[in-house]
Formats: C-alpha cells, sequence, structure tokens
C-alpha cells in the first residue's frame, strides 16, 4: 500500500486522472425543478450532514492529492449559512486552479461580489426558460426576474466566464432552445444544454417521455445560428460549439447520446460526505466516517483517499425506461 504524503495525483484502474472535485454543501434549495427533486422532500438532518470545518479538511486532503478544479454546488450552495466563509478558505489555497459554482441564481443579485471577492473563477447557473410561467412549472417555486437580476448582477462584477444550464425536456421547454441561446449571445455568456438523467424518483413526468437529445437542440439551433465545433474544454463534460459572429460557446452535456465517460477527471463529495465516485453509480467510501472516527488524521484520510480510486466505476449506465436504479435525488451530489 503506498503511503499518503508520497502521492501527489489521484489516478484510477483505468488510467484517468482524477484533478475535479464537486462538492455539494448542501441537500437543500429554495427552487424544486420537477427533473431534480419530487415536490415533497424530506431534506437530511443537520446532524447528518458535514459541517463546513469537515468540509473544508476534507478538499485540503484533495488538493494536496492533486486536485485542481473544486466546484461547489447543491442543493442551493448560497442557501447555505457560512457558504462564503468556506468559499473564502477555499480560495486561498494556491494549488487549485479553479474555485467555481453551480447556483440557481436566486441569490446572486445579493452575492455576486462576495462570491468574486472570495475567488471564485466562474458561475454556472441554472436557467431552462425566458417565460415566467414556464420557469414557475418547471422549477415549481422559482421567480425568473430574481434570477434574470442574479445574472446581471453576476455579469456585471466580471466573473472569467458565467455560463447557463438548461435541462431540456420535450414539450416542456425543448421550443425555448434558440430564444436562450440568443439571450447568452445577447449578454456575452455561454450556455449549455443538459440531456436529463434519471436520478431519483420524480413525479411530474416520465423521463423517457420527455427526452429531448442533443442533436435535436443542435438541430433546431442550426436553423438560426451558425454552430462552428470547437477544442474548447472546461473540465466537465460539455463539448462546446462557438456560435460563429459571436463571444458566446453553446455546449452539449449528452449522458445518453453521446457518452463521456472515458475521459471522466471528476469525484462528488455528497453533502452526506460519501465521497461519490460516479454520478450514475453507487460506488462510495464514506468519508465522514473516517474524519469522525480519526479526527486530523490528514495521512488517514488521504490514504482512503487514494485507495477510492480502485472503485471508480468505468462508466454510468442510465436507462430512461426503467425506474431509477440511483435513488438518491440531484440534490444531495449537486450534479
Ligand atoms: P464546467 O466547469 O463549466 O465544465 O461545468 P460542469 O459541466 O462540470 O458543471 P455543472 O455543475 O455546470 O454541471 C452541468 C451538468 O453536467 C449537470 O447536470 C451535471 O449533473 C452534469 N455532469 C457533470 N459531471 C458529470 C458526470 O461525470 N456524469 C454525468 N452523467 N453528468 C455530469
Ligand atoms: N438531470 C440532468 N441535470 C440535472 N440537474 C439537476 N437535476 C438534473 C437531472 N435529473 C442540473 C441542474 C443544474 C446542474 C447542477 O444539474 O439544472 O444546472
Ligand atoms: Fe434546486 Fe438546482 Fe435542484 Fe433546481 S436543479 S431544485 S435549483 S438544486
Amino acid at each position: 500500500m503506498s503511503s499518503s504524503p508520497q502521492v501527489t495525483q489521484l489516478v484510477d484502474r483505468f488510467g484517468r486522472t482524477v484533478d475535479y472535485l464537486r462538492i455539494s454543501i448542501t441537500d437543500r434549495c429554495d427552487f424544486r425543478c420537477v427533473y431534480c427533486m419530487s415536490e415533497e422532500m424530506t431534506f437530511l438532518p443537520r446532524a447528518q450532514i458535514l459541517t463546513l470545518e469537515e468540509i473544508g479538511f476534507i478538499a485540503r486532503a484533495f488538493t494536496d492529492l492533486g486536485i485542481k478544479k473544486i466546484r461547489i454546488t447543491g442543493g442551493e450552495p448560497l442557501i447555505r449559512k457560512g457558504a462564503l466563509d468556506l468559499l473564502n478558505n477555499l480560495g486561498k489555497v494556491e494549488s487549485l486552479d479553479e474555485l467555481v459554482i453551480t447556483t440557481n441564481g436566486s441569490k446572486l443579485e445579493e452575492m455576486s461580489v462576495a462570491l468574486k471577492d472570495a475567488g471564485v473563477k466562474r458561475v454556472n447557473i441554472s436557467l431552462d426558460t425566458l417565460d415566467a410561467d414556464k420557469f414557475k412549472q418547471i422549477t415549481r417555486t422559482g421567480d425568473l426576474e430574481k434570477v434574470l437580476k442574479g445574472i446581471y448582477a453576476a455579469k456585471k462584477v466580471g466573473f472569467e466566464r458565467i455560463k447557463i444550464n438548461a435541462v431540456i425536456l420535450k414539450n416542456r421547454n425543448h421550443q425555448e432552445v434558440t430564444r436562450l441561446v440568443q439571450f447568452a449571445i445577447d449578454h456575452g455568456i455561454d450556455i449549455s444544454f443538459i440531456e436529463e438523467m434519471p436520478l431519483g424518483v420524480v413525479n411530474s413526468h416520465d423521463r423517457a417521455e420527455v427526452y429531448y437529445s442533443s442533436d435535436l437542440i443542435k438541430t433546431d439551433l442550426e436553423k438560426t445560428f451558425s454552430l462552428h465545433s470547437i477544442p474548447d474544454k472546461t473540465g466537465g463534460p460539455s463539448v462546446y460549439y462557438n456560435i460563429v459572429g459571436t463571444d458566446s460557446r453553446v455546449g452539449f452535456i449528452s449522458p445518453h447520446s453521446h457518452n463521456f465517460c472515458s475521459t471522466c477527471n471528476r469525484v462528488r463529495l455528497t453533502v452526506e460526505g460519501q465521497l461519490l465516485l460516479c454520478l450514475g453509480n453507487e460506488h462510495s467510501v464514506d468519508l465522514k466516517a473516517v474524519i469522525r472516527a480519526h479526527p486530523g488524521d490528514m495521512d488517514k484520510l488521504k490514504q482512503v483517499i487514494i485507495d477510492s480510486m480502485q472503485i471508480k466505476p468505468e462508466k454510468h449506465e442510465f436507462d430512461l425506461k426503467e425506474q431509477p436504479i440511483i435513488l438518491r435525488h440531484m440534490s444531495v451530489t449537486g450534479g
């Protein structure tokens, strides 16, 4: 067994280097998006979730082990008290190239300046439609106007890049893709379209029925825009196209139609302290148990993380026609 302090890079059985850690800091959210949650959700009790200090400790183990990019997610990360303190601490870690966040935008109007000051480089904001009624239907509790103000505030403080994430569902918002891209162009930001993944049971729709592939979206967009394939990488699963004549990029995240697992570079820390080796599988290691059994023992924690690379699965298998085999909702893992 290798001794942890010597290892400076995480590599799995398939030779993939893991240098991207996604951390979900809360399973709670002020929205209830239909693809992410069911209408009635039971959230985790506080004792079951990691404290911010514990998250900071685990993040430090990872940055020592070669993690270069940390994305803070949720639920909605910005509703957790102390989120900014955590971000401020992570923003000071010199070996980290990128501290980034995925948010629903509801708190960005108030928090953009503080996020920029904390060292957050890029912000991904969920926005599935520009129609206020549809927005309400999809998020159940969200307010489009508030999110738009958040996007404008983020734009104003000058993050390196802002990206909209849109999960596209047939007959719910597939008619919106051109308008969303035009919005991205008008505001000089990027946009990624995401195929819905079957994580957790949702009660609002049949996931197979609403499937709308990235190729269909691309065909729709090409009626209005000229898309030029580009090799840009942001460290996530998006495959990018430049919208000719603009500074904006369109990305496609296609877990069903274009599997991207062979280049997977990421692992996830769930809000309960499970290290999840793949979004579409249950393989995990209980880091909360490790740090609570061995408080302050950084070497022990690092060794467990190094060993976990041996169980990182090769790929995800999603079947939209079956009941989800992954019962956790997206909000627990942060996407
Ligand atoms: P960038 O840094 O901008 O590339 O962001 P990202 O795509 O890594 O992160 P974001 O939080 O914006 O995630 C966008 C979507 O990609 C979410 O729906 C995630 O669930 C999905 N996603 C990210 N990583 C994976 C993965 O490893 N497997 C699958 N199936 N989906 C993923
Ligand atoms: N499938 C695909 N994407 C999802 N997201 C939430 N739930 C799902 C799902 N079931 C997206 C959100 C957010 C990102 C972190 O994950 O829209 O942008
Ligand atoms: Fe909240 Fe994001 Fe899930 Fe929507 S997708 S309910 S904004 S965590």
